[in-house]
């Protein structure tokens, strides 16, 4: 989570704003005289549930807190976001260079074990591991492609490899390659084994697995978490793999490192691995933008499913990804595996039987559904209840009318239900979005999932991203922008960054303004590939995903404005308001004409 989530998690916008503006309860929001220009009548609202603020008279303008401190107290972002920070009781870690510096050091020294032990794979002391790796049918351009190695045995060959090169030893270990015994003497953490390297999205060795080589146990040991390496938020062989996801727009997910070699050997190279967890929602983050289809190959083990379904009911919401505006579900498939042989084994012998078994793949919700009997006692009226609750948000949830309705009855069939009855179970999972609070309703109560807005969600925002990965690439291209706002950007992040954009035209400018606090936001973005794939075509595209970033802010405040008036029936509308309506409508109709006019053209 980074610092700005976190802070918003932990403040409410109502009691930051109340600090300033004496707020006065209007239906569900909070009202005030605008504290940015001189009104008689208030128009400025606070929406607790959105955890935004927004001036419907003059200023005509909105945010979040941090834009809020910003305009009140007339500091930058990185002062208003340190002022909320205390506030929080968050510790604003932002990246210094030294860290930056330090993770760049951990990278280098990993990439020279990489080397170092590929080397010896092919030294005399590799012969036994080569060959176990050739009995296996690894050939030399797998182990090339994946820097496949051996570790050699004794307890200090890496660290004295590393020393004569002159390495800084301290980093070794903090990279997870050395390691203190119980005398304090500096070992080797790898040592006799197959290693692996795992490389990051970006091709970077992050940490290592090592395979025992003369069935030991443990079969695998795997460098534990450093700054740099989580294995939770890593999926093995992704930056190999991404090219062929994005183009086959499915990606496939097995266990093991050697399953995925197997596949890219023979040109299935979509395949990427879990490492041996129950699938992480963080894993799921990483496939999601590249692929339309994620299939997740299962053990025919009842004992390792159950605890991927855990992981599964608990990341479903991170299948849904928002790309160019548009909410899109990634499909989730299961392969459950014949009993006893994994992808590894199924490839060598036949890759038609392994894509056969891709192929066959079934929705999550057709293999989940069958598989809740397994788990919960559907015998008793709570074992029920526990499936119906893990199951009924996710079918709720779907975009589809059909499928939702197919997958109710199958769920209502299996727990023995009818229908009706499991309809009346979904009222009390139903957001309380439509339903009106009580006006006594405390404005801390925590806002219902539906309502929040991605602003105070600290989700992803691709068509954001989209727009500020291309301008940082093509800073040239800040001339299409024309006279589009940042209010327009709901993330607080790219909100900032559109600012400085906007503010300084260049990037090292922008650079050197930028607050640390979003220095990884901004490295992710100018690494990021989602821009446009052509100069060409970026100027169209960059405008196109700016009039749809206006249309949703537009609809947002006209719905905004619906709902003031919904919940204040009668209230006299100031002139301001009434003339902010006129030019949201306006505004809404010229942008959707602006599109119907280009058209043709596509
Ligand atoms: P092979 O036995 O060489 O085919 O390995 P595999 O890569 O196919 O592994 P397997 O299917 O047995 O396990 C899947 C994954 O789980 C491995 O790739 C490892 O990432 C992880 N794993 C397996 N065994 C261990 C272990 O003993 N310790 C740890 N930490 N991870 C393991
Ligand atoms: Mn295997």
């Amino acid at each position: 989570m980074s610092v700005v989530d976190d802070i918003r998690d932990k403040l409410d916008i109502v009691e930051v704003i109340s600090g300033h503006v004496p707020l006065r309860k209007a239906g569900r929001n909070f009202k005030a005289r605008c504290p940015f220009h001189t009104e008689k009548t208030p128009s400025f609202t606070v929406s607790p549930e959105r955890q935004t603020w927004r001036c419907f008279g003059a200023c005509a303008t909105g945010g979040d807190i941090f834009n809020f401190v910003m305009r009140k107290d007339n500091v930058e972002f990185g002062e208003a976001l340190r002022r909320l920070a205390d506030t929080a009781g968050v510790e604003v870690s932002t990246r210094p260079k030294e860290q930056v510096d330090r993770d760049e050091a951990l990278f280098r020294v990993n990439q020279e074990a990489a080397r170092y032990f590929n080397e010896m794979l092919k030294s005399p002391e590799g012969r036994a591991a080569l060959k176990y790796l050739n009995d296996r049918g690894i050939d030399e351009k797998a182990i090339e492609e994946f820097q496949l190695g051996y570790s050699p045995r004794g307890r200090d060959r890496l660290r004295t490899h590393l020393a004569t090169l002159d390495a800084n030893l301290g980093h070794a270990a903090e990279a997870g390659l050395l390691r203190s015994d119980d005398e304090g003497n500096v070992r080797d953490f790898f040592f006799g084994r197959l290693m692996v390297p795992i490389l990051d999205r970006r091709g970077r060795v992050a940490g290592f697995g090592g395979r025992s080589l003369d069935g030991s146990n443990p079969k695998y040991i795997n460098t534990a978490a450093t700054p740099i390496f989580d294995k939770q938020a890593t999926l093995y062989a992704l930056d190999k793999a991404a090219s062929a996801i994005r183009e086959h727009e499915t990606a496939v997910i097995v266990e093991g490192y050697m399953d995925v070699i197997a596949a890219h050997q023979n040109e299935r190279k979509n395949v990427v691995a879990s490492m041996g967890t129950a699938l992480t929602e963080r894993q799921v983050y990483l496939v999601r933008s590249l692929a339309k289809t994620v299939v997740l190959a299962l053990d025919a083990d009842a004992a390792g499913q159950e605890a991927t379904l855990r992981s599964l009911e608990a990341s479903w919401r991170a299948m849904e990804r928002r790309r160019f505006g548009q909410r899109e579900e990634v499909a989730l498939r299961i392969a459950v595996l014949p009993e006893g042989s994994d992808p590894d084994d199924i490839i060598r012998e036949s890759v038609e039987a392994w894509d056969e078994i891709v192929k066959s793949a079934v929705p999550y919700m057709d293999f989940v559904i069958p598989a809740m009997a397994r788990r919960h006692d559907l015998s008793t009226p709570q074992g029920k209840g526990r499936a119906a609750e893990a199951l009924m948000p996710i079918i709720v949830s779907m975009g589809n009318a059909f499928e939702q309705d197919r997958y109710f009855g199958q769920l209502a069939d299996s727990l023995g239900v009818t229908r009706e009855q499991l309809q009346a179970s979904i009222g009390k999972l139903r957001p309380a979005t439509r339903e009106r609070r009580p006006a006594s309703a405390q404005s801390n109560a925590p806002p219902s999932s539906t309502t929040v807005s991605p602003l105070a969600s600290g989700e992803r925002e691709p068509l954001e991203e989209f727009v500020l990965a291309a301008l940082l690439h093509w800073p040239e291209l800040i001339e299409v922008v024309g006279d589009h706002t940042p209010d327009e950007f709901n993330r607080t992040e790219n909100r900032e960054l559109f600012t400085l954009l906007l503010a300084t035209g260049t990037i090292d400018e922008l650079q050197r303004r930028l607050d640390e606090s979003l220095l990884d936001h901004f490295t992710r973005l100018t690494e990021s590939d989602i821009k446009p794939t052509t100069r060409q075509s970026a100027p169209k595209a960059v405008e196109h995903a700016l009039t749809r970033l206006q249309q949703r802010y537009l609809r947002d405040r006209q719905a905004e404005i619906v709902e003031s008036l919904e919940l204040e029936p009668g209230a006299q509308l100031p002139q301001e308001v009434k003339d902010s309506i006129t030019s949201v409508n306006s505004k809404l109709k010229e942008s959707y004409l602006v599109g119907v006019r280009e058209k043709p053209h596509r």
